[in-house]
């Protein structure tokens, strides 16, 4: 049977061509200018008529003027605090005996372990999402906010609120698409909230989730004269509810009350260890269990510090630790030719989690931690997923082994090994290349290495967001000699591809189709994608803003480290990496060149203003945040540096200046006080 795919018809096409032009009309007067020229109720049914026309309209999704994340800061209305920390059961009781004279009823949530987002709704729609930045300004993230699936861009009541919560990334998400990228769903959740552009082989914010933990109603006086009165719960447990009931989803919470001091210190704890055992099976990383008083009019009699409000407590897990048995160090090439040592030990349980192997790093840790194999080890995992060794206890004892079990079950039968010294390797492990000592890593400097080739390969692809290319296939492919460097996946046929074991011509088409799709793109993409050591995608993305095109990458000399070393963010040592790995590759970037086509990127602005040409660095107390302060610089053009060296231009010094200061007039650095700064924006 044939399928005829049947779209709107003409006059719908028009109609919702209409409709979205005079939703982004009316959208521009209520958001930018406060202007609306038509009801609330005009509007909605624009909008009603626009979603039921076409659900999935990108009109929809957009308010007011959408800004690139992080390019505007947002001043918080309410300001974003800290919370207060316990770590032992006795600062739990020293918190109830503090707060008893306001009550003993407190709600107790996870302490989410993410990123922190505030969502600005006015007449119930949401116009911004501001990250915590200092707690006073944040950075307007709203374009990313709104791909987070579980955030409405309208509640389901027509008011002015800030809606505050912890963004995360589920763990079974982060294990399957992003373990091999970041360190930990934290740093993936609050780098997909900022990220610019959604770009393969980062974070995307549609695969984050935001949980809300508290709710602030803009008094009469600021909100909209058309929404409704600011509401008034007597209980945070209310206004919990009232989330839920207005389409926000609230990290779970429970409410706990206790009739005197020590019982409910017992209460609490309790929910403490509540969350310790629910640790590991949670779907999402939690660091702690945060206590907040439940009535919200006796939480303004107790009022904040500078830094926390008196009324919370984040009580926080001590870091997890156990100890097991070294028995022995593998070692690994990567991608790059680092040679990393990856720890195997008896297997131990640590937060909920069956560890038999932990990453070692590089040579320069083994070293320093002097462990032998046969030794007792001391493992923690912090809020990271991969645990880590952090001490030796000296050669282990049989006893050390009692009642082990592998993750699968299986009881660990191994005994004690023989204790002896790691042995360094001198030959890499899968080629047999003399290896050489680069700072703390050894490397395999042979760029033909197969343990390299599979794992750039496997970068490639995740880099690119071909998911159906796995480590298996990429193993295959390498073993029966289709695959020598990467460029050779774009020659593999259909036809070689089926000739592999369990390929059947569906697969093989999905492959065939996953690398058609990359056969074009951009040059910071590409750059990006090779996984050159040392630079990241953000890197990549920096020097293909200065290099361009494809073109003037592959004719780089020395003559063009000048104009890298300008750019911002980067240091001569990038550069090094960037010219000897372009080096190093000459032959492949070539290929990749004739078989793909690697457009062309815009030039970076070059910065323009005063300050051109000139390096500044900032310390002690200042009339305002130092970060003001550097965006100004740079706005000026300016570049803004961390450390004091002799070829630093300028110190901005304000009160208190301490070993910077005294660097600086060593080292016969120009010092600036704030006002002699401000002059030299002057025009
Ligand atoms: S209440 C006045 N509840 O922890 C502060 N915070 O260390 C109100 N966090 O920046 C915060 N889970 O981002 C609260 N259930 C929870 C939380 C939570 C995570 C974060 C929050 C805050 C940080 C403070």
């Amino acid at each position: 049977m044939e399928w005829i795919e049947i779209g709107p018809d003409d006059a719908t096409s028009t109609r919702i061509a209409a409709l979205a032009e005079q939703i982004a009309h009316h959208s521009h007067l209520y958001y930018n200018e406060a202007t609306p020229e038509i009801s609330d109720t005009e509007f909605d049914a624009l909008w009603d008529e626009l979603k039921s026309l076409d659900s999935n309209h990108p009109q929809l999704r957009r308010v007011g003027a959408p800004v690139p994340p992080g390019s505007v800061k947002v001043v918080h209305r309410f300001p974003m605090r800290s919370l207060d920390k316990a770590t032992s059961d006795d600062e739990v009781a020293h918190f109830v005996a503090e707060t008893t004279a306001h009550g003993r009823r407190f709600v107790a949530q996870p302490k989410l372990d993410g990123s922190a987002l505030s969502l600005e709704y006015r007449r119930g729609r949401l116009i911004r999402a501001a990250t915590r930045g200092s707690g006073e300004r944040g950075e307007d993230v709203t374009s990313n906010a709104l791909r987070i699936p579980n955030i409405p861009d309208r509640l389901l009541w027509g008011g002015d609120c800030h809606i505050r919560g912890e963004v995360v990334m589920h763990l079974d998400v982060f294990r399957s698409k992003y373990a091999d990228i970041a360190p930990n769903p934290r740093n993936l959740a609050a780098g997909s909230l900022r990220q610019k552009n959604v770009k393969a082989g980062k974070g995307d914010a549609s695969d984050l989730t935001f949980y809300a933990y508290d709710v602030h109603f803009v008094p009469d006086e600021g909100k909209h004269p058309d929404s409704p009165e600011a509401l008034q719960f007597e209980n945070d447990s209310e206004s919990i509810a009232w989330l839920r009931e207005v389409g926000i989803t609230p990290a779970e919470e429970v409410v706990i009350e206790g009739a005197e001091d020590e019982d409910t210190t017992k209460s609490l704890l309790v929910e403490t260890e509540r969350w310790t055992q629910s640790r590991a099976t949670a779907s999402w990383e939690l660091d702690g269990v945060v206590f907040k008083l439940d009535n919200l009019a006796k939480r303004e009699l107790l009022g904040q510090t500078a830094h926390h409000p008196r009324w919370a407590l984040a009580w926080k897990f001590p870091p997890e630790e156990a100890t097991t048995v070294l028995l022995g160090i593998d070692w690994q090439t990567g991608r790059t030719g680092a040679v990393t040592p990856v720890s195997r030990v008896a297997p131990v349980v640590v937060s909920g989690v069956t560890v038999e192997n932990t990453t070692l790093h590089n040579v320069g840790e083994v070293e320093r931690l002097g462990i032998s194999i046969g030794d007792k080890v001391r493992i923690v995992r912090r809020g990271d997923v991969i645990p880590k060794i952090i001490e030796s206890l000296g050669a282990a004892q049989a006893s050390d082994l009692e009642s082990r079990f592998h993750a699968n079950g299986e009881p660990f039968t191994g005994g004690l090994p023989d204790s002896k010294p790691p042995q360094i390797p001198t030959d890499c492990p899968e080629c047999d290349t003399k290896l050489r000592l680069d700072g703390a890593f050894l490397r395999c400097s042979n760029i033909s290495c197969p343990a390299r080739l599979t794992r750039s390969i496997l970068y490639w692809c995740r880099a690119l967001e071909m998911d159906g290319i796995g480590e298996k296939l990429v193993e295959q492919l390498c073993d029966a000699g289709l695959v020598k460097t990467t460029p050779d996946i774009y020659r593999l046929t259909s036809e070689e591809l089926q000739g592999l074991e369990r390929m059947a011509e569906k697969s093989a088409t999905n492959v065939m189709n996953q690398l058609d799709s990359t056969r074009e793109l951009a040059l910071d993409i590409f750059l990006s994608a090779l996984g050159l050591p040392g630079i990241g995608p953000e890197l990549a993305t920096a020097f293909a803003g200065e290099i361009c095109t494809m073109a003037t990458l592959l004719t780089l000399t020395e003559d063009d480290i000048e104009r890298l070393v300008a750019i911002e963010g980067v240091g001569e040592t990038v550069v090094q990496s960037l010219m000897s790995g372009i080096m190093d590759r000459s032959q492949i970037l070539e290929d990749f060149n004739q078989i793909l086509t690697i457009t062309d990127v815009a030039r970076t602005e070059a910065p323009s203003g005063p300050l051109v040409g000139f390096s500044f660095c900032i310390t002690g107390t200042l009339s305002r945040p130092r970060k003001e302060i550097a965006l100004k610089i740079k706005a000026a053009g300016g570049k803004v540096v961390s450390t004091v060296s002799g070829k630093l231009d300028f110190l901005v010094a304000g009160e208190n200046a301490g070993t910077k200061l005294e660097k600086a007039t060593r080292l016969g650095v120009k010092v600036l006080s704030e006002v002699d700064w401000e002059t030299m924006l002057q025009p």
